[in-house]
């Protein structure tokens, strides 16, 4: 059950070669949408992924994550740049149909998105919508949280005697290390050339982990297994799925996804997640990568054909992103409620 992860992101990443079928799925009606889906997969049962988002975007098909009572994550590069084309937006959850209908199913409009700032192809391919009507009946997948061993907080020496009190027994406060990872982010600029990643030298680079180290102490992922869901296409030639598939995946270790993508792959932003036979594929970006039902990854981009083995599939590293959930949640106060 792999999905290929070519999803439009991928596309943007690698170049002209995914950009044509970003295109295509973007500009296309309900009729043309990409008929692959996650490939490999197998149907998701009512109820499994209350949380996953089906977004119709203007023609274009994309997932989405339901990660907060009005708010789904998901892949920047599926959205538009203006507003204008909010009103041909439209979110459904709780169904298995590519229609969006079902028993239960809920529908709401986007009333405002927010893309991440920096985006561009692959890179902080992450964007929030905020729906125009609170949604309460959905559990919302959660996000990845710091499992950095919780330190208590100093107390400060008192310089005053021991009274009679009772010591209060101050419990440690469970701060959490507040120290923000350095925003060196690498310039924009670079983005990747129309060279397909295959033609990378496996050994170019270092993931560039290794150069911005992260104060955050959240999993790498490594080798874990790994759920993708999405109403993408099924297979490189095929269609969209009618119905909602998932499928297994493995995340990679940053090492094994550079030596397929070079620097390309920005292991402190992305995942890379492979399948026997197993992948996403286009439309189902934006859709969830989930490790014990935690929404870790952001289905995003991928090599030239989805399940290619050489090749894993690209997601955006939530992790990496929690904060930026956090301020533009707060920033973008829930009109709704
Ligand atoms: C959608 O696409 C199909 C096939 O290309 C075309 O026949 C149909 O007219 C289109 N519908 C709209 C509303 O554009
Ligand atoms: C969308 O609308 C919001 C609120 O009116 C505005 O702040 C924002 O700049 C608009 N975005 C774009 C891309 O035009
Ligand atoms: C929200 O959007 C949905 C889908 O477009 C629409 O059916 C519903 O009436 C909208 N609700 C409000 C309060 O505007
Ligand atoms: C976007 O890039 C600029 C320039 O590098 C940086 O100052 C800013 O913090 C970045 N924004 C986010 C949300 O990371």
């Amino acid at each position: 059950m792999s999905l290929a992860i070519w999803i439009l992101g991928l596309f943007c990443l690698v170049g002209i070669v995914q950009s044509y079928k970003l295109t295509g799925i973007r500009s296309g009606n309900k009729t043309d949408l990409p008929t692959i889906s996650i490939i490999g997969g197998t149907p998701a049962s009512a109820g499994e992924f209350p949380y996953m988002a089906l977004l119709h975007l203007d023609g274009a098909l994309c997932g989405g994550t339901l990660i907060g009572d009005s708010v789904v994550v998901t892949a920047a590069h599926c959205l538009g740049s203006s507003n204008s084309s909010l009103p041909y937006y439209t979110v459904y959850l709780n169904t298995l149909s590519i229609d969006g209908d079902g028993d239960g199913s809920i529908v709401r409009g986007v009333s405002s998105f927010v893309k991440h700032e920096n985006h561009s192809g692959g890179y902080n391919d992450i964007a929030l919508l905020f729906l125009n009507e609170t949604v309460t009946t959905i559990a919302y997948a959660p996000l990845p949280v710091d499992d950095s061993p919780v330190e208590p907080t100093e107390i400060p020496p008192t310089t005053k005697k021991p009274t009679t009190k009772k010591p209060t027994t101050k419990k440690p406060t469970t701060k959490r290390p507040t120290t923000k990872r350095p925003t060196t982010k690498r310039p924009t600029t670079k983005r990747p050339t129309t060279k397909r990643p295959t033609t990378r030298k496996p050994t170019t680079t270092k993931p560039r982990t290794t150069r911005r180290p992260s104060m955050r102490a959240f999993p790498d992922y490594a080798n874990a297994a790994a759920v993708v869901t999405g109403w993408g296409i099924i297979s490189n030639e095929g269609g969209a799925s009618e119905k909602l598939l998932k499928a297994d995946v493995t995340i990679l270790d940053n090492t094994v996804c550079t030596s397929q993508y070079g620097n390309l792959f920005d292991g402190f932003a992305m995942l890379c997640a492979g399948g026997d036979g197993t992948d996403t594929c286009s439309g189902d970006s934006g859709g969830p990568l989930l490790v014990n039902g935690v929404l870790v990854g952001i289905t995003s981009w991928g090599g030239a054909l989805c399940a290619d083995p050489d090749h894993a599939g690209g997601y955006t590293r939530v992790s990496s992103y929690v904060d930026w959930i956090a301020n533009t949640q707060a920033n973008n106060p829930n009109l709704v409620s």
